[in-house]
């Protein structure tokens, strides 16, 4: 690829999404960006790039900046952080919330749902302690394509069978040919709209825990900064943050301190001052 035609993607791609894309990684670009060429009936990378050059088409620039986003993510990803939430923090947050009973909590950068249809298992199982509350899921990403996979609810063998133990399975699954539905007592759990981590988050609310993990080492680290300054906006001030595993504290503006370092659980100063 043209070193001008990777500089046009790259930077379409980072501006958009946060993604950032270095010189060697030229052949994943291509591999990833060739079948957008193949929808558009466009001959090569450089017709694209050029496409892109004199049209500006927001179409195609979205559908270029979704090819290179990657989705990877899997139920009770890591298991740590969902039994610190289950053990630990819905315990907590039980009490504290008790008058209002009513939690809601974010999945940010949710991929295909697994993370968000965790959190609703957890729940569900945890429905006698929640009896006669609230609690809203929410699932956002930027792609417009996972978000609808998300909201479908299917996954394959292999997705239910990376992380899900068998009795979750069972309980909370039904097969619908070679697929596995996830049933409607958890998908009405979950709302999943599109959303960048970018943008204004709009009129999304406040939450008591956001999950924003396997994203913003894709960032640089300014990007990261803002990401994080704006989502401690939409954090209740003892609201909980967890980032990816091994994540640490740098990047993260000041007022977050460490909660829980094993699960990479952050709180605003507020909340870690009175733990
Ligand atoms: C590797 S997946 C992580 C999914 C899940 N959080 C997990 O840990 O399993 C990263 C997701 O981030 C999304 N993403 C990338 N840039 C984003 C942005 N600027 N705003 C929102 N989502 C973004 C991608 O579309 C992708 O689905």
């Amino acid at each position: 690829m043209k070193p001008d035609d990777f500089d046009l993607f790259a930077t379409l791609v980072k501006q958009r999404s946060g993604l950032v894309l270095t010189g060697d990684q030229s052949y994943l670009l291509e591999s990833r960006l060739l079948p957008v060429t193949r929808t558009y009936n466009l001959k090569s990378l450089e017709d694209m790039a050029q496409a892109v050059r004199s049209t500006r088409d927001e179409k195609l620039m979205h559908d270029i900046t979704e090819a290179m986003t990657i989705h990877d993510s899997y139920f009770l990803r890591d298991l740590k952080p969902f039994r610190y939430f289950q053990s630990t923090l819905l315990p907590q947050l039980l009490v504290k919330r008790e008058a209002k009973k009513h939690l809601r909590i974010w999945s940010a950068a949710c991929s295909s749902g697994q993370e968000a249809y965790s959190l609703a298992m957890i729940c569900a199982g945890e429905s006698d302690k929640l009896q006669g509350w609230k609690v809203d899921i929410i699932g956002t990403d930027l792609s417009r394509e996972i978000i609808a996979r998300a909201k479908s609810g299917i996954f394959t063998p292999f997705e239910v069978q990376r992380g899900l133990p068998v009795g979750m399975l069972i309980k909370y699954f039904e097969q619908s040919g070679d697929k596995w539905q996830i049933k409607d007592e958890i998908r009405q759990r979950v709302q999943f709209s599109e959303g960048n981590l970018l943008h204004d988050f709009g009129p999304i609310g406040v939450f008591d825990v956001v999950f924003c993990r396997n994203v913003l080492h894709c960032f640089d680290p300014l990007t990261k900064t803002k990401v994080l300054e704006s989502i401690s906006h939409v954090m209740l001030p003892d609201g909980m943050l967890f980032l990816s595993l091994g994540e640490t504290t740098t990047g993260l503006p000041d007022h977050f301190k460490s909660i829980h370092a094993p699960c990479s659980v952050f709180g605003l100063e507020s909340a870690a001052k009175a733990q």
